[in-house]
């Protein structure tokens, strides 16, 4: 994971890393450092901690006058976070300066030779050992920064996005990318770096993504020179004009992204919406779908791979999938699906589900389904991310950058498009009658103000929340549609509050976790109507029996479950293979008020990070 930002230009380059490292600390926020070369002199601050520790660190170095720098904001893979294992590191001359994103496999055995040629290391990092292989490279082959970066990389094994200057070269800076994302925007005699757009969104818009196995020498007065990693060839630079704008990843009046993004929601799958449901026509459009219908029609089997919360995205979509287009669905850790030799094939269709699009384990299964002849199709928010690229064809979610690490609003416009994915194909199938295809447009139609309804319960959950902020426990259940929405109520709890808590299928219970059950066991069950209701009101009389703590999702309404739940959250009603969209509203806004209550960072959770690019 972590985050990446470099600037070569006219400006100050500190605000411009201080800043963008701010915006890239959702990629991790164990430890930060940043690298100024000022008057033919390398200034280093590095710190175990925040972007805030380093800020306060490197105080002395705000005021410097550098232009060219280079920052970075590190999750732990190789060395526990500390000082040294910070980022950036120095080549043993002084004069190269890296920053890496990535995992370099083969440090080991580099390193091992390195010592042998007299080398010595001061961290535990992959990254100081690929940094002093550039500098053997160079030395060795007397070639300059870039060919020995080129040569470098050819002898690595692993996934990186690299940064690096050298001292005695301070008008150029050398960047390069294999698995991990990096991304120069282009400015007047400028060049900006960074894991993503975010932090130079405020300068320019025109942007240039590189593409795994390129690198690229970015020389002021020059422009960008694009090479190929394995021969050195030229590549022809594809520079984009992006569409992000600053209030989008700003906060805008809420105290944390996370809430920002709960309260999004209802615009978030408008926007997803947007141009592909169109109740009034009497359709769903979807570009990548259409593109490629027979191939869906013919699908003998569909295949997800996600992990997190897109996984449990995945296992909604597994539901509405087989109710509706009756198309056989199965839903794969993609980190067990790349690993266990699956049974795939041309008839089969895989789709990747990813909110940052650049999740490693997600990206190497649709390697492995390609390489098996699956189609593969891609349910992302990030535009020209990784798996974006990596897939034949796919649907964005639309959901604008989403900052806070616990995922929200990426999780509602994921099975959004699922849910019109499966619509469109059931119509197409002809497995849907003309008046439940209407029917159902109309319903999801009314899903926006319907999630703005149900955010309404906000005070009402965080004085739930208040009561039950000190539980070491919690159970969440669900059944049909909403058992995968009650494995992301306890997702979203653990991740935050740091409270443990297990998702359930409701009728499960009885299989082990009912022995957990007492007067302290605070258990969430969404017992919304239609589906299985008189089935999980029966799973609520159990947990009374046993004294546990009910807290019910309930639709509008409901007399039943009042009288036996000790707290009911109400949310509108609508289809049951439609009310995850509406019933993990409550779960996102209880796990939040649950941390906050707790003092917790919700924004950046303990030892996650919200992209993760390493396996
Ligand atoms: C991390 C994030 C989760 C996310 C998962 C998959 O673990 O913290 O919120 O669900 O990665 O990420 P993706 O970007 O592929 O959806």
């Amino acid at each position: 994971m972590c985050g990446i930002v470099g600037y070569i230009g006219h400006r100050k380059a500190y605000p411009i890393i201080i800043k963008g490292l701010t915006r890239l600390e959702y990629r991790g926020y164990d430890s930060a450092g940043l690298a100024l070369y000022d008057n033919h002199q390398i200034e280093i601050s590095k710190t175990k901690g925040k972007v805030s520790d380093l800020e306060a660190k490197a105080a002395h170095l705000a005021t410097s006058t550098s232009h060219l720098g280079m920052g970075h904001t590190r999750w732990a893979t190789h060395g526990v976070p500390n000082d040294l294992n910070s980022h950036p590191h120095v080549s043993n001359s002084g004069n190269l300066v890296l920053i890496h994103n990535g995992i370099i496999e083969n440090y080991d055995a580099i390193k091992t030779e390195l010592v042998k040629r007299g080398y010595t290391f001061q961290s535990d990092t992959d990254t100081e050992v690929l940094v002093n292989l550039i500098e053997e490279v160079k030395k060795k082959e007397n070639v300059k920064l870039g060919k020995a970066v080129q040569l470098a990389l050819n002898e690595v094994v692993g996934a990186y996005a690299i940064v690096v200057f050298d001292l005695q070269k301070p008008d150029e800076v050398v960047v390069a990318k294999l698995g991990s994302p990096l991304a120069i925007g282009i400015g007047d005699q400028e060049f900006f770096i960074a894991s993503d757009a975010s932090p130079f969104i405020e300068y320019t818009t025109d942007a240039l993504y590189l593409e795994d196995h390129e690198m690229a020498i970015l020389k002021l007065g020059r422009p960008v020179k694009l090479r190929k990693i394995k021969d050195d060839a030229p590549a022809t630079p594809n520079i984009l004009e992006l569409q992000l704008s600053l209030d989008q990843i700003e906060k805008g009046g809420y105290d944390h992204f996370m809430l920002k993004e709960i309260y999004e929601q209802p615009k978030a799958i408008q926007d997803t919406y947007r141009g592909r449901l169109r109740p009034e026509e009497g359709l769903v459009k979807m570009a990548g779908i259409d593109a490629h219908l027979e191939r869906f029609l013919k699908a003998k089997r569909i295949v997800i791979v996600a992990c997190g919360t897109s996984w449990h995205a995945g296992l909604v979509a597994e539901y509405i999938f087989e109710d509706l287009a009756r198309i056989p669905v199965e839903v794969e850790y993609a980190s067990e699906f790349r690993y266990r030799n699956p049974i795939i094939g041309p008839e089969d269709i895989v789709i990747a589900i990813s909110q940052s699009g650049e999740t490693a384990d997600t990206l190497a299964a649709i390697k492995l389904a390609k390489e098996k002849g699956a189609f593969v199709f891609g349910v992302c928010n990030v535009a020209g991310s990784s798996i974006a690229r990596a897939t034949d064809a796919g649907a964005y979610t639309h959901a604008g950058p989403e900052i806070g690490v616990a995922s929200t609003k990426a999780f509602t416009t994921q099975i959004t498009v699922l849910s019109l994915m499966a619509l469109k194909l059931a119509k197409e199938k002809g497995v849907l009658s003309t008046i439940d295809f209407h029917t159902y447009l109309n319903a999801l139609a009314q899903i926006p103000a319907q999630v703005a309804l149900a955010l309404q319960a906000d005070a009402s959950i965080k004085e739930i929340a208040q009561v039950y902020k000190d539980a070491p426990n919690c159970l969440y259940l669900g059944r049909g549609f909403n058992f995968p929405v009650a494995l992301e109520g306890a997702l979203k709890l653990k991740e935050i509050s740091y409270i443990h808590a297990e998702g359930y299928p409701a009728a499960e219970m009885k299989h082990g976790p009912i022995a957990l059950i007492d007067d302290q066991m605070p258990v969430v069950v969404i017992a919304t109507k239609r589906g299985h209701y008189e089935k999980v009101v029966s799973n609520i009389q159990e947990i009374k029996s046993r004294s546990g703590k009910i807290i019910a999702i309930v639709s509008k309404g409901d007399v039943t479950v009042r009288d036996l739940a000790d707290h009911v959250i109400e949310v509108p009603e609508t289809l049951d293979w439609l009310s995850p969209l509406v019933t993990t509203l409550p779960l996102q806004l209880l796990s939040y008020h649950m941390a906050v209550l707790r003092n917790c960072n919700v924004d950046q959770p303990r030892n996650l990070a919200k992209s993760v690019t390493v396996e």
